[in-house]
C-alpha cells in the first residue's frame, strides 16, 4: 500500500520548482522575479509585469515595444467564434461563458496545441494574452444583450478593455485615463500569485500533457469558486446585503458564529496572515477611483470602510489574522467604474492569465516534471463479496 503524507489542502506540501513568483506571507510580501508589487504597480503597467513574468526580466524598451505590438496584433478573436458565444444563453454568467470559449479555443487555433514545438507554445501565450480581454468583454456584452465591440489597437490594453466593455455603437465613448490606470492596476496586482488553487489546477491539467487552451480553461473553472477568485462578487454581493453600517455588528457575530456558516467575504487569506500587500494598494486606487467618480456618499462604500474598521477593531479577526484582502478593494472599484458584479471574476481571469500561462510554460520547461498524480489514505469498506441484486 504505501505510507503517504495526510496533507488536506496542500498547506505543506510543495509541488514545484519556481522562479517567477515569491511570497512571503508573514512579512506581507508579495515578489515577481525578484521585484515587490508596490513598485511594479506604482513604476511599471500591466504588459510591463506580463513580459516579465514571462521571460523572467523587465524589458529593454525596444523589447517592450516588440511585445505589446505582437500582443496588440492577437486581439481580435477569430470570426466564426462569435457564432459559438451566440449559441449561449443570453443570460448565462459571464464565466460560464468565459470557461466555454476559452476551451474552444484549441478548436479555432490548432497550431498553438502543439505543445512540442516552443515557437507554438510562444504564439499559444501571446494569444491568449491578447485574447482574454476581448472574450472577457464578449461575454459581458453578450449577458447585456448589447452588441459586440471590436477591440481598439490604438489604445493601450486595460484601456481597450474599458473600450470594449462600455462603448456602444450609438454615441463615441472616451475612455478616461484615471480609470484605465485603476483598471491596469487591477490588472498588475492580479498577474500571479505562485500556486493558488487555480495555478496548481493549470499545472496539474497541463502535466498529461493537455494543450493551453484546455488548462487555462481549467484554471478559469477553478477560480470561480467563491473562496478564490469568485470573492470579490460574493463581497461585493455581501456589502449590498448588508446595505447600511447599522446592520454590521448583526454580520460580525455571524461570522463568529461557529455554527453559521458565513463568512465575512473579502477577509483573510490562506498565506498572508498579517496584511496583504497587493490590497495596500489597492485601496489607495480604491480611493482615487471614488474621488474621481464622486461616490463618496455611497452606501455600499460607507458600509465598506465600516466594516473594515469595525473588522480590524475585533479581537476573533485579530487572533485569527484575518485582515481585507485585495478581493475586498477591488470589488469596490470595479463597482464605482459600473462594473456589474458578475464581470469581477472574469476580470480576475483575465488578469491571471498572464500567471497562468508563465507558470505552464516554466513547468514544461523543467526536467523534473512528471504528471501530477496525488495518492489518498483510503477509508472505505475492505473487501467483499459482490451481492446479487435480489438478496440486497
Ligand atoms: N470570516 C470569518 N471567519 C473566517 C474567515 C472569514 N472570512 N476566514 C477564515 N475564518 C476563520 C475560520 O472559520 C477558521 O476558524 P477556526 O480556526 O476557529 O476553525 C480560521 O479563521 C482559519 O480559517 P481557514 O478556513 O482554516 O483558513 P484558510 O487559510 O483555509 O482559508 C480563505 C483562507 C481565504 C479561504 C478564508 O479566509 C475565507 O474563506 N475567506 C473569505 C473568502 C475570501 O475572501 N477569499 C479570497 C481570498 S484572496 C483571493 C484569492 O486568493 O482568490
Amino acid at each position: 500500500a504505501g505510507v503517504f503524507t495526510y496533507d488536506p489542502g496542500f498547506t505543506s506540501t510543495a509541488a514545484c520548482d519556481s522562479t517567477i513568483t515569491y511570497i512571503d506571507g508573514d512579512k506581507g510580501e508579495l515578489l515577481h522575479r525578484g521585484y515587490p508589487i508596490d513598485q511594479l504597480a506604482a513604476k511599471s503597467h500591466y504588459l510591463e509585469v506580463c513580459y516579465l513574468l514571462l521571460y523572467g526580466e523587465l524589458p529593454s524598451a525596444a523589447e517592450l515595444e516588440h511585445f505589446e505590438s505582437t500582443i496588440t496584433r492577437h486581439t481580435m478573436i477569430h470570426e466564426q467564434m462569435h457564432n459559438f458565444f451566440r449559441g449561449f444563453r443570453r443570460d448565462a454568467h459571464p464565466m460560464a461563458t468565459m470557461v466555454g470559449v476559452v476551451g474552444a479555443m484549441s478548436a479555432f487555433y490548432h497550431d498553438s496545441t502543439d505543445i512540442s514545438d516552443p515557437r507554438q507554445r510562444e504564439i499559444a501565450s501571446h494569444r491568449l494574452i491578447a485574447k482574454m480581454p476581448t472574450i472577457a468583454a464578449m461575454a459581458y456584452k453578450y449577458s447585456i444583450g448589447q452588441p459586440f465591440v471590436y477591440p481598439r489597437n490604438d489604445l493601450d490594453y486595460a484601456a481597450n478593455f474599458l473600450h470594449m466593455c462600455f462603448a456602444v455603437p450609438a454615441e463615441e465613448y472616451v475612455v478616461d485615463p484615471i480609470l484605465a490606470r485603476a483598471m491596469d492596476r487591477i490588472f498588475t496586482l492580479h498577474a500571479d500569485h505562485e500556486q493558488n488553487a487555480s495555478t496548481s489546477t493549470v499545472r496539474l491539467a497541463s502535466s498529461s500533457g493537455a494543450n493551453p487552451f484546455a488548462c487555462i480553461a481549467a484554471g478559469i473553472a477553478c477560480l470561480w469558486g467563491p473562496a478564490h477568485g469568485g470573492a470579490n462578487q460574493a463581497c461585493l454581493e455581501m456589502l449590498k446585503e448588508i446595505g447600511t453600517p447599522d446592520r454590521i455588528p448583526e454580520y460580525i457575530a455571524r461570522a463568529k458564529d461557529k455554527n453559521d456558516p458565513f463568512r465575512l467575504m473579502g477577509f483573510g487569506h490562506r498565506v498572508y496572515k498579517n496584511f496583504d500587500p497587493r490590497a495596500t494598494v489597492m485601496k489607495q486606487s480604491a480611493d482615487e477611483v471614488l474621488d474621481l467618480l464622486g461616490v463618496e456618499n455611497n452606501p455600499i462604500l460607507a458600509t465598506a470602510k465600516e466594516l473594515e474598521q469595525a473588522a480590524l477593531a475585533d479581537p476573533y479577526f485579530a487572533e485569527k489574522k484575518l485582515f481585507p484582502n485585495v478581493d475586498f478593494y477591488s470589488g469596490i472599484i470595479l463597482e464605482a467604474m459600473g462594473f456589474p458584479t458578475s464581470m469581477f471574476t472574469p476580470i480576475f481571469a483575465l488578469s491571471r492569465t498572464v500567471g497562468w500561462i508563465s507558470q505552464w510554460k516554466e513547468q514544461l520547461a523543467d526536467p523534473q516534471m512528471k504528471i501530477g498524480r496525488p495518492r489518498q489514505l483510503y477509508q472505505g469498506e475492505t473487501m467483499r463479496d459482490y451481492v446479487d441484486i435480489e438478496n440486497r
